[in-house]
Parts: structure tokens; sequence; C-alpha cells
């Protein structure tokens, strides 16, 4: 008879082996923070099986950014069949599933909701354990899948369209926040500019590609906080510049290049970046920087950080495109690690759309 998702093998549930996080140990992971439904398959805390991602940017982008409503249904829409297509290609079935990882927080609630009380109701059903997962210690994880040179300590820097900040990673559930955003998030701040210009939402590829047709030197904006001596890092006076520089220069009746601009607001944005994430390194007297998160695609940070990591010899660790953007394979690689130190959590665990880092 051929096997389905939820045929059960004669058995099978009696020889789970329910405490035993060995290194063959398979975790279903879910997640659903933001507007990204994911579900993936991961052995033994490093390897991926499968890991599917839906994405709802085209479901978004007529209205210029994440309308949280929509997210949520298109969660409830997505997640059954990316959970059954990760199964399928990992060759596994529900059965073979030793532990069910699903984000926890932060992100959007109504779609947290739709990922953790999916991965309840089958951890329940299975009788297997439920694991909470932070979706920014997830991030920190997804250095860890696709290089195994790459290990902890380190500096992270994860940065996205929700977050920027700077993370001291001592050890698995060690860290300590440097320093971050005290405004805007360094991707909403690509978002914001971009929208402003009349591009495209997400913006930040946007930015991306049309900086490397401008100069970036051709405008002097903002470094706010670089030479503060702190690992902060603030972007809306930086957008506020991109915005009154345009209307001047449109008030002057000047034709403004908007290579230039996003050339030199991208370039204003590394600077920063790249100054604070090299003297946190230093300060934390570690040699190895992970960066994370969806601006971690963008070309001018990658380049500014792989020479400045490369002038101190730092090694730097980027995973690759489909493991910066929100995923589930980095959920179920945390979510691994946390089951090997006993950290599960109940069935009556509930997200929390701010849920710390530490
Ligand atoms: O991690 P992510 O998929 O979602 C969260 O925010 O958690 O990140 C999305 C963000 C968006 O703000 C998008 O504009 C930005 O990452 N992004 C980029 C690039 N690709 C994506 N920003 C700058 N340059 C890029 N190439
Ligand atoms: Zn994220």
């Amino acid at each position: 008879m051929p096997r389905t998702l939820w045929t059960t093998p004669e058995a099978v549930v009696l020889e789970r082996r329910i405490g035993d996080w060995d290194e063959d140990v398979l975790v279903l992971a879910i997640e659903t923070s933001c507007d990204e439904t994911s579900a993936a398959v991961v052995k033994g805390g490093r390897e991926i099986l499968s890991n599917v991602i839906v994405s709802q940017v085209d479901l978004h982008g007529e209205y210029g950014g994440i309308v949280p409503e929509i997210a949520s249904r298109a969660h409830v829409e997505a997640l059954t069949p990316a959970i059954g297509e990760a199964l399928r290609g990992s060759d596994l079935t529900f059965w073979d599933i030793d532990a069910i990882a699903a984000t926890l927080g932060p992100g959007l609630i109504g779609s947290l909701l739709v990922g953790v009380a999916e991965a309840k109701s089958i951890a329940a059903v299975l009788q297997v354990p439920f694991v909470g997962v932070n979706h920014l210690e997830g991030h920190l994880y997804s250095n860890l899948l696709d290089d195994h040179n790459a290990e902890f300590p380190a500096v992270a820097l994860i940065i996205s369209g929700g977050h920027t900040m700077l993370v001291h990673v001592k050890g698995h559930g060690n860290y300590e926040v440097m320093g971050g955003t005290i405004d805007d998030a360094a991707g909403e701040a690509f978002d914001k500019v971009a929208r402003f210009l009349g591009l495209d939402y997400p913006g930040g590829p946007e930015i991306d590609r049309l900086s490397l047709l401008g100069d970036p030197t051709a405008i002097g904006f903002p470094r706010a906080l670089m030479f503060e001596g702190d690992f902060d890092v603030s972007y809306s006076g930086l957008k506020t510049a991109v915005i009154n520089y345009v209307r001047r220069a449109e008030a002057r009746g000047e034709i403004v290049s908007i290579e230039d601009i996003a050339a030199s607001f991208q370039q204003a944005v590394v600077d920063v970046q790249v100054a604070k994430t090299i003297a946190a390194t230093k300060a934390a007297g570690v040699h190895r920087v992970f960066l994370c998160g969806g601006v971690a695609a963008n070309s001018g940070l990658r380049q500014g950080l792989a020479e400045a990591c490369q002038k101190d010899g730092f090694s730097l660790h980027v995973p690759p495109m489909e493991l910066c953007t929100d995923n589930a394979a980095m959920i179920g690689a945390c979510g691994t690690a946390m089951l090997r130190r006993g950290k599960t959590s109940g069935l009556n665990a509930s997200p929390d759309p701010n849920l710390p880092l530490v």
C-alpha cells in the first residue's frame, strides 16, 4: 500500500526516539512571522532535506508594503501545502519526524498565530515535542546551515526589513545584543526611500540595481552615529535627507539622477553598517562575522563588509540568498540546537510579536 503523509506504519510510534536528539534527528520547521510562508525538514541541525518558501511579495506589492490581514490569510492558504511539499521533498512522512519547530516571534501576530497553531496541532497528533523558536535566533543559525566552516563565537549583523542589530554570538543560546537601530531598520529605510523615488516594492533590490549605475560619491548624505563609539545606527534621518534633497532639487527645477541618489544612499548605509560591524567584532574579541537577513543580499554591503573583514583578518560568512530571507530551514536548525539543550515549549506556548532575542 503506498504510504501517504498520514499513514502510520506499524510500531513507528512506539519506536520514536523521544529525548534522543542524536545527529540524525529530524525536525519539521515552520516559519510564518511575516510575508513568507515556509516549511522545511532539517536533519541533525545542519542538513537541509527540504526548504519550501512561498513568497507573498506579489500580494503586497500593489499596496507598497505588507498588509497584515492579507499576510495572515495567505499563510492559512499556503502553509499546509508547503508542509506537504517539504515532507514529500525530503521523502519522509509525518511519522518520521522527531520534533516540530515554529517561529514564536517576533513578527506579525496574525501571521505567527497561523504557524504556531498548525505546528502545535501536528506535534500533539504525532506526540512529539514542539519547540517555539525566536525568529532572530533563527537568522543566526542560517549561517551554520550551508557553510560548515561557520561556527560560534561570532559577531552577527542581522539586517532585514524588520530588524537591524549587531549580536555577539558567544555560543548556542548565549547572545549579547551589542547595538541596533534606534529608529528604522535598514531594509525599511531602503523600502521607504524606494517608495518615495517611485520604485517597485520591495525597494531594496531596486535601489541595489540602480546604484550599480550611479555614483556613490555624488551626494554626501549623512552617516548618522558613525563616530559615536557605540554600535547603534539610525536611518530615519538618512531617509529624510534623501526626501529633502529631491524636493529641494525639484523646487530649483534641477534634474536629479535617480541612479546617483540610489548609489549615494546605499553607500551611506554601507559605510555606517560596515564601520559599526567591524568595531563590534573588535570589541567582542572574535574573528568571525556573520551577515544575515534580507539586506544581506545587498551587493554594496556584501562587498564593503568583505573588504573590511579581509583587511582586519576576520572571516565573513554570508548564507546563500534563500537562507538570508525568511525561511523555515533556519528555524529548524535553531530548533534542533534548542532540543539538544532540553529547551522545548509546551502546547500552551503562544506567539509573542515582540519576543526579544535575550
Ligand atoms: O529578511 P527579509 O526577507 O524580511 C524581513 O524583513 O524579515 O528582508 C526583506 C528586506 C526588505 O526590506 C528588502 O527591501 C530588503 O530586505 N532587501 C534588500 C535587498 N534585497 C532585499 N535591501 C537592499 N539590497 C538588496 N539587494
Ligand atoms: Zn527575518
